[in-house]
């Protein structure tokens, strides 16, 4: 079968998994007017609070996964990995290759996906959690039969929750073990920071606030100015001041090192894993 192109002013986009990570992207898809809620629809499985989420923005709720299908063009598979072969085995009658598929699923291979489905034109997305917020790192690898066009698509889409980047797959166990699990290392760091703060004196609160708008303004200032982080630190470690001295006491702890274990041992247990 030929592959169409999807009508980008038309399609409309159905959710396998009515699920956190689906209702992010829903929500980010909505607010940022890539998509009308119409011509978004999803089906809820045991759980009907999932429906309500989705209806309370006017995404419609359809009775069952066959229907999504159906109706949808562009299909994004949002369950939990260990679901996503019965998933796709079970609607694979359905998936024909006018259809574009996506699974957002950890640790699942493009080769898996695309043999369960029956076809390649398959793209594999991993966001991370900053996705509720708008604020994803997500990166997404293209299976064979899916156009420049249907990468732009789905750039375009999870371009409305944070930003997204093309990679190889063989990258996705380093990915998983840096952006995947990345914002946990950093909650760890803001808490840390807090906690630095209230042993020097500060209210438990205020320390918080303080390590949290740190974090964001030191990855804005990383992001926004193009200059090295390394370029960055020196423009604020003055001759004997307060930011050496501390810079001092991460590297006699091995700051950095621990930071680069941390993504090196993450990467390894998603290669384990998957
Ligand atoms: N959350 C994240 O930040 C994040 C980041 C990166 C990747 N991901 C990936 O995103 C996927 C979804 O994660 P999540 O956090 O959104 O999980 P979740 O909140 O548990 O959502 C999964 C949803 O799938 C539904 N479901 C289970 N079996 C189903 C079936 N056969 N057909 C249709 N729906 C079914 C579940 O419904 P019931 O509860 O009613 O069974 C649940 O609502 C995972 O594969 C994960 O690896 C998530």
């Amino acid at each position: 079968m030929e592959i169409a192109p999807i009508p980008t002013d038309a399609y409309k986009l159905g959710f396998i998994g009515a699920g956190k990570m689906a209702e992010s992207i829903a929500r980010g898809v909505v607010l940022s007017g890539v998509l009308p809620p119409s011509r978004i629809r999803t089906a809820a499985h045991s759980n009907q609070l999932r429906a309500n989420a989705f209806e309370s923005f006017g995404v419609q709720v359809l009775p069952r996964n066959e229907d999504v299908v159906e109706d949808s063009d562009v299909i994004i598979f949002s369950v939990k990995p260990q679901v996503v072969k019965d998933a796709v085995l079970q609607l694979k009658a359905l998936l024909s290759k006018k259809k574009l598929l996506v699974s957002v699923a950890a640790g699942v291979k493009l080769k898996d996906l695309q043999e369960w489905a029956g076809h390649s034109r398959f793209i594999r997305v991993m966001p991370n959690t900053p996705a509720a917020v708008g604020e994803a790192a997500s990166v997404m690898s293209l299976g064979g039969a899916a156009t420049e066009e249907d990468g732009n698509l789905i750039a375009k889409l999870f371009g409305s929750v944070g930003k997204i980047w093309k990679a190889d797959e063989k990258f996705f166990d380093a990915i998983t073990g840096l952006s995947g699990s990345g914002p946990a290392y950093i909650y760890l760091a803001i808490e840390a920071l807090a906690d630095g703060g209230v042993a020097a004196g500060l209210p438990r609160d205020l320390a918080l606030s303080l390590a949290s708008q740190t974090v964001l303004g030191a990855a804005s200032m990383s992001t926004n100015t193009g200059k090295h982080p390394g370029q960055l630190k020196d423009d604020v470690t003055s001759p004997g001041g307060t930011t050496i001295a501390g810079i001092h006491e991460l590297e006699k702890g091995g700051f950095r090192g621990t930071l680069m274990n941390a993504v090196v041992a993450a990467s390894k247990r998603s290669r384990d894993l998957s």
